[in-house]
Parts: structure tokens; C-alpha cells; sequence
């Protein structure tokens, strides 16, 4: 062989293997030490200073287009005014202050009783407007801001963070340094489990409160859409308390009425040019119980020329490859799956597993109790699956993940970290995933989403 021809061969050779590469899934060789995480003191997380200080204060979109907010926050003592929130547009006369009225609740939980519950919902915003907005009187008086979303339309961009498994741990601090670290996040989905108050002998409840704390310097600032993990059920019936999601549901307020859910478990909303779905893993999803009902309903609801952008949040992942809580998810994705292809949803989110995977776009819809077709094919319709239970928890890390690495799985890794979507117009997405290394987000996985409505046929590409 000629020196050129040789030359050919072997950059033949060494496209091909490129090529064989690239479509095969990729376990990540960066590979975090599986330490439990350590959480931080309840005393790295003091309540405000000052009599009667709101805290723990959190927002989240209040109604179904973006034109409402709820203002949750809590009060040690019910003092006249405890549950009044002032607001008013930025840059305004501060005399054209407007108020709302919280609905205050406080619950008990084995030998705990918590501080004052409020959740204010301030409606008719305007889109796309800073407002700022003022808890507490006297010296004790906080303010905090929050943007409102644009108007819903096609081609409005917007940007999301994605957040799963929190807990309260030294990595969960990293994982929200990193993501308030960037500038472009505007709201964030959360997959469920938050605080890990369970993980404590007696549901020690306190952690709610330091976790409530935690989140506030983000979710003060920009609505948190939250899903419902396991840590949220709560359930203990040694020590009397049955009452499933007392906790959770006491602290945080989601708009489920404005979608006619039933529960705040399951509901969604519309935000710029997304439509999100929030499930919930641990309540009944077979046919005729009040979710299946509610989400086949729904998605008739979604009108992708209005958001072209349709995203379901679940706790449970459908598609993980990890054997730590492997399958959990199974039950509810045979159930509703074959929806979610046949709807073309964009990105099903979930947590659960600590550790991060993205899917193929696969389907497993042909089964019945016959024909023996049980396996994920190949479906350009079907959502990816991405499974971020890595936010910092307090059990560690998930690095046992099933060999050989299944087709299924496009790239996976046992490293914590967070998301960012990019929403750019009816088209286009950017998503990223930042692990957390050496104290820094690092784009460890990256992919330009083609949205399945309006590229119903395009395969996505690695970006970087
Ligand atoms: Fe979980």
C-alpha cells in the first residue's frame, strides 16, 4: 500500500470506530468516592434574627398560566400581620403597595409542633415584571424578588434548572451554589425529595425547617415547581402517624386546583413555552383512580402550537439502568408510558436514584400478555428519560449501575449535580448536566433537544 492509501485506511478505520463509539452508551469513567454524605448541623442554618421573622421562604407558580404566585413562608408566633405579604412592581412608588392575605395552617408531628404556615397567593401579575415583595413588620421586615414568567407562546425562551434529591448534605450545598452560580436559571424543577427529615430517628422535623432555610436563598427568588418523593410520604405508624404527606403538604403549596387535580400530588402548569406535568410515584396511578383520570384528561388539554414544549416530573424513574432502586418505576411506566409516546412528551424528569442517566429515546410499548415483545425499541416519538436524583441526599452515592450498560442508556454517571434547559424557540433546547467537581459545575453531558411536536423525526446530537 501507497503512503496515502495507508494514510486512508487508517483514518477509515479510525472513523469507523468513532462511529461505532458514538452510538453506544456511555458510562462515565469520572467516578465520585460512594461516602455517605454528611449533612450539615441544624445549627449551620439558624432562623432569622429579629421578633417573629418570616422564614423559610419559598415561591412557586400560583395558577396555570404564570400570571399568579404563591408566597409561602413561616412565622414562630401568629402575631396581627404575621400572614400579610406586601408587593408591589419594581421600580414603582412604594405607595402603590398592594397586600394579600395568607391562609395560615401549623401541624403536629409526633412530639413536634411546627411555627405558622403562610401561603399567600398574589394574582393577576403582570408578565415578564420584577415585583418585590415584603414579609414580617417592624424591625423584622424582610423583602425578597421574584421575575414573572413571559406570556405563554411558542417561541418564548426560557430556562429551567433541574434539581433532584436534595437533602440538606455538605454535596446538596454544592449542588445549589453551583446552580445559583449561573445566571441563566429562571425556575426550577425539583423531582421530589427534599428535605430527608425521615432519615431521622422520629421524622425529627426540625430538618424541614433547616431545609426550608437552605433552599430560601433561590426559592425566595424564583419558583421551585415541585414533585413529591418518597421522603415526602411520611408515613411512621409506630409513632401514630399515618397521615401520608403531612409534612410536605403542610409546607408546600402548589396550584393543583387551576389544572382540576384533585391532589396537590399531580398537577401542572404552563410557563413560557412549556407545559409541565408533575405525577406522583406514590399515590394510585392504575386506570380509573383519580390520576390516571386526571392526567388522560390533561394531556388532551396540551396544545403544542401554544407550548411546544411538554415535560412530566416523576419521582420514580421509568428508564434507569442503576441497580439501586432498579425497576421501582416499572409499574407506573407500563401504565403510562404508551401516553406519553403517543403525546410525543419532550423529557420525562426523575430522581430517586442518586446518580445521573440519560435515556435513548426508546419506547417498551408493544407487550401485552401474549406476544412476549418486552424490550425497549428504538421510537423517535418517545420522550428521553433523564433520571437527576443527584442533588446531595444523605445516603451517597449510587455507583452500581448494571452491566453490560443497556441500549437504552445514552450516558450515565455516579456523580452529584444539577441541569440546566435552555429553552430557545419551538425548535431547540440546550440541555446540560453539571456535575459537581472539585467544588465547580462541569458540563459533563450535553445534548441539543429537537422538540418532538415540531421535529418529530430529528435525532438529537451531543453538543459538545
Ligand atoms: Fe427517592
Amino acid at each position: 500500500m501507497k503512503l496515502n492509501h495507508l494514510a486512508l485506511f487508517f483514518s477509515l478505520v479510525v472513523f469507523l470506530t468513532i462511529s461505532v463509539v458514538s452510538h453506544a452508551g456511555v458510562t462515565s469513567s469520572y467516578v465520585r468516592v460512594a461516602e455517605p454524605s454528611e449533612e450539615m448541623a441544624l445549627e449551620v442554618f439558624p432562623p432569622p434574627s429579629g421578633y417573629n421573622a418570616p422564614e423559610q421562604v419559598h415561591i412557586t407558580q400560583g395558577d396555570h398560566n404564570g400570571r399568579a404566585m404563591i408566597i409561602s413562608w413561616v412565622t414562630p408566633v401568629n402575631d396581627d400581620g404575621s400572614n400579610i405579604v406586601n408587593y408591589w412592581v419594581a421600580g414603582t412608588n412604594e405607595t402603590t403597595k398592594l397586600s394579600v392575605e395568607a391562609s395560615t395552617t401549623s401541624y403536629r408531628y409526633f412530639d413536634y409542633t411546627s411555627g405558622f404556615l403562610h401561603h399567600a397567593t398574589i394574582k393577576g401579575l403582570e408578565y415578564d415584571t420584577k415585583y418585590f415583595y415584603e414579609l414580617g413588620s417592624g424591625r423584622s421586615t424582610r423583602q425578597f424578588n421574584f421575575m414573572t414568567p413571559p406570556k405563554v407562546g411558542p417561541d418564548v425562551p426560557y430556562t429551567f434548572g433541574i434539581i433532584g434529591d436534595l437533602g440538606q448534605t455538605y454535596a446538596s450545598n454544592q449542588t445549589l451554589a453551583n446552580y445559583m452560580s449561573n445566571p441563566k436559571g429562571q425556575a426550577v424543577l425539583m423531582v421530589g425529595d427534599l428535605s430527608y427529615a425521615d432519615d431521622h430517628p422520629n421524622h425529627d422535623q426540625r430538618k424541614w425547617d433547616s431545609y426550608g432555610r437552605f433552599v430560601e436563598p433561590s426559592a425566595a427568588y424564583q419558583p421551585w415547581i415541585w414533585a413529591a418523593g418518597n421522603h415526602e410520604i411520611d408515613y411512621d405508624a409506630n409513632i401514630g402517624e399515618t397521615q401520608a404527606f403531612k409534612p410536605y403538604m403542610n409546607r408546600y403549596n402548589v396550584p393543583y386546583k387551576a389544572s382540576q387535580s384533585t391532589s396537590p400530588l399531580w398537577y401542572s402548569i404552563k410557563r413560557a413555552s412549556a407545559y409541565i406535568i408533575v405525577l406522583s410515584s406514590y399515590s394510585a396511578f392504575d386506570k380509573y383512580t383519580p390520576q390516571n383520570s386526571w392526567l388522560e384528561s390533561e394531556l388532551k388539554k396540551v396544545n403544542r402550537e401554544e407550548t411546544p414544549w411538554l415535560f412530566v416530573l416523576v419521582h420514580a424513574p421509568w428508564y434507569n439502568s442503576n441497580n439501586y432502586h432498579y425497576m421501582e418505576g416499572e409499574s407506573m411506566r407500563v401504565t403510562f408510558e404508551p401516553w406519553c409516546v403517543e403525546n410525543k412528551v419532550d423529557i420525562v424528569f426523575a430522581g430517586h436514584v442518586h446518580a445521573y442517566e440519560r435515556s435513548e429515546r426508546v419506547s417498551n410499548i408493544k407487550y401485552n400478555i401474549t406476544d412476549g415483545l418486552s424490550y425497549p425499541v428504538k421510537n423517535p416519538s418517545a420522550p428521553i428519560y433523564i433520571t437527576i436524583g443527584d442533588g446531595g441526599n444523605i445516603e451517597g452515592i449510587a455507583n452500581d449501575f448494571t452491566y453490560p450498560q443497556p441500549s437504552y442508556s445514552a450516558y450515565r454517571e455516579a456523580s452529584f449535580g444539577h441541569a440546566m434547559l435552555e429553552i430557545k424557540n419551538r425548535t431547540h433546547a440546550l440541555y446540560t448536566w453539571h456535575r459537581n467537581q472539585d467544588n465547580e459545575p462541569v458540563v459533563a453531558d450535553s445534548l441539543w433537544v429537537k422538540n418532538r411536536h415540531f421535529l418529530p423525526e430529528e435525532d438529537e446530537a451531543v453538543s459538545v
